[in-house]
């Protein structure tokens, strides 16, 4: 249904639509302009380039299309946190749920993490059914501060490697 791959320079434009509209809501705050998708391109290309590599950076694509981001960052050695976003008009088809359970596959095999953690905006539960329909259980909360000063407590959640 969907499948994962690196980022290329090329996704820049596909980036500014995906950091739009509602998805940023709950997110940045804000849309992205081409030149600091261009930029976070290359800091992901230049991230996969490490090593030891500690993050990956996926396009999610459908029918060819680069309709989301997610990202799988390793935080310490058996640890790793996941977090994605997709374009608004590509909600409600399972696509961030598919995502999610092969970066999780990912992290669990090749990766060789332990655990991992996600959150979510409190205002935003759509992204915690992806994660439990991914096998994540809720941890509780933790306060971030927005730019503008305000404390939200965000969902955290967790998943263990399980070996049997
Ligand atoms: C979260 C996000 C990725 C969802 O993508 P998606 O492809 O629509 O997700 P899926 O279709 O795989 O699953 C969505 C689930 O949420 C449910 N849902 C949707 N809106 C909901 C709402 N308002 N309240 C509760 N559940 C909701 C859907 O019914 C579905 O669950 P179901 O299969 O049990 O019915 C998308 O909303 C997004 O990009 N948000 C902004 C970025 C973000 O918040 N990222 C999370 C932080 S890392």
């Amino acid at each position: 249904m969907v499948t994962l791959r690196a980022l290329a320079l090329d996704d820049a434009e596909a980036l500014t639509r995906i950091y739009s509209g509602a998805s940023v809501r709950y997110t940045t705050g804000k849309p992205l302009p081409l030149d600091q998708a261009q930029e976070k391109i290359r800091t992901a290309l230049a991230r996969a380039a490490e090593t030891p590599r500690a993050q990956w950076s996926w396009g999610i694509l459908s029918a060819d299309q680069v309709i989301g981001l997610i990202a799988l960052r390793r935080r310490s050695p058996g640890m790793g946190t996941i977090s994605y976003i997709l374009r608004d008009d590509a909600w409600g088809n399972g696509y961030a749920t598919a995502a999610t359970q092969q970066a999780v596959a990912f992290a669990f095999s090749t990766a060789g993490l332990e655990r991992l953690e996600a959150m979510h905006h409190p205002d935003n539960p759509a992204s915690g059914r992806v994660l439990a329909k991914a096998g994540f259980t809720p941890t509780g909360t933790t306060d971030l501060t927005t730019d503008q000063g305000t404390v939200v407590p965000y969902e955290t959640y967790a998943i263990q490697h399980r070996t049997s």
